[in-house]
């Protein structure tokens, strides 16, 4: 796709809950704090899905609308007032929700420098693509300050542990339960349960799980009286990375009367005890770009790229979906049926077929 005709292919809603269309739109130009991004690799997410059959935009989003949350490339313009970014520099990033000109299902797209990363080294494009959005969403829920987050370690700092500490992560197999593992394991907790398929044990091991409740064996109605014969001790610390009412309930009832629970949505069912609980619930949004999250997005991009380098937190596995922004048809497929399973899903939109 030539820069020079300033076009370029995206795929499109055109209406709320139509089929997604491949079009010709215009290449935006970056504005001050911007640079231009040529997209290599775009992942995808269950929230395509919800948006494309549900319609699950923020209220007065004007389609027809491009959307993708998760994207990897190269600089290919700069704007005004841009000095640590250049030219040619590979960077990964998390989108701005709702803003056509932001979005990763295309081939070139805005980003603002404050809450962007340089891809490391060691990470390919697909790589970088499957870290923003997923990664952003478990780390919300963990590191920042109340009342973002649950305020384990909000600066980075590599000194703070845990090591007697005990967490749960339900879903731990997610995208998102993965990097709460990992998250966990960098903040040196000493027990970190899973709640899974037990076909992901020994790779869930490998980034930091230390117990496992098999999710096909044991309901969420049995989780709470599970959870005690793998651990004698209260819980204090759980990340959902299911959302439903069901698991979000279960993980409720298994958190100690004075523990944090970090839910992956915020969407938060109401507990009738709230007003007089010792438990702290954080449903979160997973996004540096709104209030309150600022804050905490430009020291998360501050040190991700480093600790991905230094391969202290490692990308999801993924799957490559062929024909570039069309086989993002056939990825949000695979959401609805269910068939995505411990691996992320990348797109490369230079390679859309003509
Ligand atoms: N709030 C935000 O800003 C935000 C941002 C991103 C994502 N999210 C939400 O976070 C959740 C996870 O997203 P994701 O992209 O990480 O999902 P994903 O990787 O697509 O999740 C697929 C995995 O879900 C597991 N799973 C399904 N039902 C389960 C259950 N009942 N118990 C335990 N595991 C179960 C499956 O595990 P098995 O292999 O065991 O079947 C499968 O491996 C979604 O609800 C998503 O909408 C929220």
């Amino acid at each position: 796709m030539s820069l020079e005709n300033r076009v370029q292919k995206a795929l499109v809603l055109e209406s709320p809950k139509t089929p997604f269309v491949l079009k010709t739109v215009p290449i935006p130009k970056p504005g001050p704090g911007e640079v231009l991004v040529k997209i290599i690799a775009s992942g995808l997410n269950p929230v395509d899905w919800f948006i494309q059959s549900r319609d699950l935009f923020a209220p007065n989003t004007p389609y027809p609308a491009i959307i993708g949350l998760d994207m990897a490339g190269d600089v290919e313009e700069v704007g005004e007032s841009v000095k640590e970014i250049s030219k040619g520099d590979r960077v990964f990033l998390e989108p701005k929700l709702n803003s056509n000109e932001y979005a990763s299902h295309q081939q070139y797209a805005l980003a603002p420098v404050e809450f962007l990363g340089k891809i490391p080294e060691n990470l390919s494009y697909g790589q970088a693509a499957c870290v923003p959005l997923t990664f952003s969403t478990a780390v919300y829920g963990l590191l920042p300050a109340h009342p973002v987050g649950m305020g384990l370690n909000p600066t980075f700092d590599d000194t703070v542990s845990y090591p007697k500490e005990i967490a749960l992560v339900i879903g731990g197999s997610t995208s998102v339960g993965q990097y709460a593992i990992q998250i966990l394991k960098y903040l040196g907790f000493g027990t970190i349960i899973v709640y899974a398929s037990t076909k992901h044990t020994e790779y869930l091991k490998s980034l930091g799980a230390t117990h496992f409740i098999d999710r096909n064996e044991i309901s969420f109605a049995d989780l709470p009286v599970a959870l005690p014969k793998v651990c004698s001790q209260p819980v204090k610390i759980i990340y959902t990375a299911v959302t439903s009412p069901e698991a979000q309930n279960a993980a409720y009832a298994c958190l100690a009367d004075d523990g944090k629970l970090a839910i992956a949505t915020p969407r938060i069912v109401p507990w009738g005890d709230a007003e007089v609980t010792t438990k702290k619930v954080y449903g979160v949004f997973g996004g540096p770009h709104i209030p309150p999250n600022r804050e905490f997005g430009v020291t998360l991009w501050k040190h991700l790229p480093r600790l991905l380098e230094r391969g202290v937190f490692v990308p999801n596995r993924i799957e490559e979906i062929p024909k570039g922004l069309s086989g993002i048809v056939d990825g949000v497929k695979k959401y609805e049926k269910g068939e995505v399973n411990g691996v992320k899903l990348i797109v490369y939109p230079q390679d859309t077929p003509a």
